[in-house]
């Protein structure tokens, strides 16, 4: 009984939509984003977009860009473009995740 519903879920997890993971996107981020966009995703360097708490369907769309050449960058073309379709979503799951606060001067 309990193997043959742990063989459903398989079967049913196969072709299923990548679940992103802002756990394993955070480890990609520092490795490779984060000396430009922060550890925190709050920008290190003035021309580098801030990335925390923006919305992952906003990342995946941009990064998605980057790599098709749609929007075109020198930097983030080259970034973006090796990057999985699973990666960029655990990414963007990661930055998402951020919380920020402004405040008003
Ligand atoms: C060498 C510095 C550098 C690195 C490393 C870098 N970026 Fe960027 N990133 C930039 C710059 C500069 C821009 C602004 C590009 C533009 O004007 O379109 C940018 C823009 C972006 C944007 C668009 C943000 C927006 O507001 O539209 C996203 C998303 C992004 N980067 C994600 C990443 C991710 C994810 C990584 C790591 C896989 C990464 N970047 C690594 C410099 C960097």
């Amino acid at each position: 009984m309990r193997t043959s519903l742990l063989m459903a879920a398989a079967a049913l997890s196969v072709g299923a939509a990548h679940a992103a993971d802002p756990v394993v996107g955070r480890t990609k981020a520092n490795a490779v984003c984060a000396v430009c966009h922060g550890p925190t995703g709050m920008s290190m360097v003035p021309n580098a977009p801030h990335l925390a708490g923006q919305p992952a369907i906003y990342l995946v769309e941009q990064l998605k860009n980057y790599r098709s050449g749609k929007r075109p960058h020198e930097v983030m073309g080259v970034i973006a473009k090796p990057l999985t379709d699973a990666e960029i979503e655990d990414l963007a799951a990661w930055y998402s995740s951020l919380q920020i606060s402004v405040q008003i001067p």
